[in-house]
């Protein structure tokens, strides 16, 4: 399927024209059929739709997939491929999403295959070009803001982390082993108008192999399953290899300083604590900052994956659902983790690994601050009292006070994040009375003598206390460190 550059360019100006974009799409729906939209139920956004403007049209042939007046759809969406003739109707061939940056600003379009809803007939073929979704999204919000002179998107599928990433990197390059997908993300490509983006054809890095890159995304085919499966979502590798191996493989790929950020799933193994499990697969010279963002037991997992693949209530689907919780129980899953992976090619030798679990809503978009976070991780490692810097309550800290009414002094107090990460850390006396007063003009060393006397402690005494919780609440994003000795600590990327 090659479609020339004319065509595209045609079909391109007739989805501007109609102004179909996120936000329109979202006024058009309003807000229920919207919401149903986003679970994958379409009747409420086909009721609102029946207007027959180019923007109903296209929003009911190319996102909800349903057959409208073929005197209604340009010419140059049948010769695109995005539809066909039966009799006076137009079927949809292909979805086309539009797509909207993390800002809010309209990227383009995502061209996939038809997206295989619940209650369907049909499975999606082993080749299926999955669309941009929830986890796409996802991506894009931790993907790291700075400019980048090269890009590596790896599976790109339909391309849409290649439209993310367009305003920021200079060149692009985007891989997948499906060659379906390199044809149908050009197509997205050419109706973005996002040019020049290299794509390859192979597996894993093995088609950038001696390439560098200031950044890698990848959405990877993450599903832990039994066997091959369908590419969008399965490697065919065991457990969760593919994911291991992406980390293991990123460095030599990253130039000084460079990201990589990936979704992935991991197994969670009997007996082996998941932290140290991860933190094993971060090689040499990176920092990493793993988080776990969800945890689904084995059976919750292959409901939702036999769900994706419309397998539910099929003939095959208690085999199926069966064969997969054996796989499962052969590699000791207790539960199968989700979430996202940055590692930074700082080169080291002490690269500061941080694996966590953050269940709680963050603020979005993590890659606006993700550097930040990063940089806390290495100063924490870093800091000690007895080093000549300068500390600051980072911006939007609160301080929350429990105790009976009229105590004189509480019983607990906690530092809350009000953005960022969210984060909340009980803390005591000293590291309340800090968060106080530090704004980085005035050194360490001065202020905590200044609370020991306040406190009636022993200046020794708070310095060692010092030294035992700062790191951790600088290495969380409650303090950061400032001054020359701080830029030199943390400037490493
Ligand atoms: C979950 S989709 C992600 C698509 C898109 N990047 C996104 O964020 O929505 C994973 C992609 O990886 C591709 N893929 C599967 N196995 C691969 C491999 N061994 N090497 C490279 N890409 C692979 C699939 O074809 C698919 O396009």
């Amino acid at each position: 399927m090659s479609v020339s550059d004319e065509v595209l360019t045609g079909v391109r100006a007739a989805l501007e024209r109609a102004e179909y974009t996120v936000a329109r799409v979202r006024a058009l729906l309003g807000p229920v059929a919207g919401g149903a939209l986003a679970r994958e139920e379409i009747v409420p956004a086909l009721r609102a739709t029946t207007g027959g403007s180019p923007l109903e049209v296209f929003v009911r042939l190319l996102w909800l997939q349903v057959p409208v007046a073929a005197t209604a759809v340009p010419e140059e969406f049948f010769a695109a491929g995005l539809a066909e003739r039966v009799g006076e109707r137009a079927r949809p061939l292909l979805r086309v999403q539009p797509v909207e940056g993390v800002d809010g600003r309209h990227l383009g379009y995502a061209v996939s295959d038809l997206a295989v809803r619940p209650g369907s007939k049909r499975t999606p073929r082993p080749d299926h070009v999955v669309g941009s979704g929830g986890a796409s999204a996802g991506l894009a919000q931790l993907v790291v803001h700075r400019p980048v002179d090269n890009a590596l998107d790896l599976g790109t599928g339909c391309g849409v982390q290649v439209l993310h990433l367009a305003d920021r990197a200079r060149s692009i390059t985007a891989t997948d082993l499906n060659p379906r997908a390199l044809q149908l993300a050009r197509m997205s490509f050419a109706l973005s108008g996002v040019e020049g983006v290299k794509l390859l054809h192979g597996s894993l890095f093995e088609p950038v192999a001696d390439r560098r890159f200031d950044l890698i995304v990848s959405n990877p085919p993450f599903v832990i399953s039994p066997g091959e499966g369908l590419t969008y979502r399965e490697s065919g590798l065991p457990g969760d290899e593919v994911c291991r191996r992406l980390v293991a493989g990123a460095p030599q790929r990253l130039t000084e300083g460079g990201w990589c950020q990936m979704l992935a799933n991991w197994l969670l193994i009997e007996g082996e604590p998941w932290q140290e499990r991860l933190a094993g697969w971060v090689p040499a010279g990176c920092d990493a900052w793993i988080v776990q963002r969800d945890v689904q037991d084995p059976a919750e997992y292959v409901e939702l994956w036999l769900r994706d693949s419309c397998e539910a209530g099929t003939a095959e689907y208690t085999t199926r659902y069966d064969a997969w919780l054996d796989c499962l129980e052969r590699w000791g899953a207790t539960g199968i983790g989700f979430g996202w992976i940055t590692l930074r090619n700082s080169g080291a030798a002490d690269p500061v690994v941080r694996v966590e679990e953050i269940r709680h809503p963050v603020e979005q978009p993590v890659g606006a601050y993700v550097e930040r976070v990063l940089d806390g991780l290495v100063a924490g490692s870093k800091f000690s009292t007895a080093c000549p810097q300068g500390l600051r309550t980072a911006v939007d800290i609160a301080q929350e006070q429990i105790g009976p009414p009229g105590a004189e002094d509480p019983e607990r107090i906690v530092l809350r994040q009000r953005g960022g990460l969210r984060r909340a850390a009980a803390v005591g006396t000293v590291e309340a009375a800090l968060a106080g007063v530090c704004d980085g003009a005035l050194p360490l060393p001065p202020l905590l003598d200044a609370i020991a006397q306040l406190l009636d402690l022993s200046p020794e005494q708070v310095r060692a206390h010092a030294d035992a919780v700062l790191p951790e609440l600088i290495a969380d994003g409650f303090f950061e460190v400032t001054g020359e000795a701080a830029g030199e600590e943390t400037g490493r990327a």
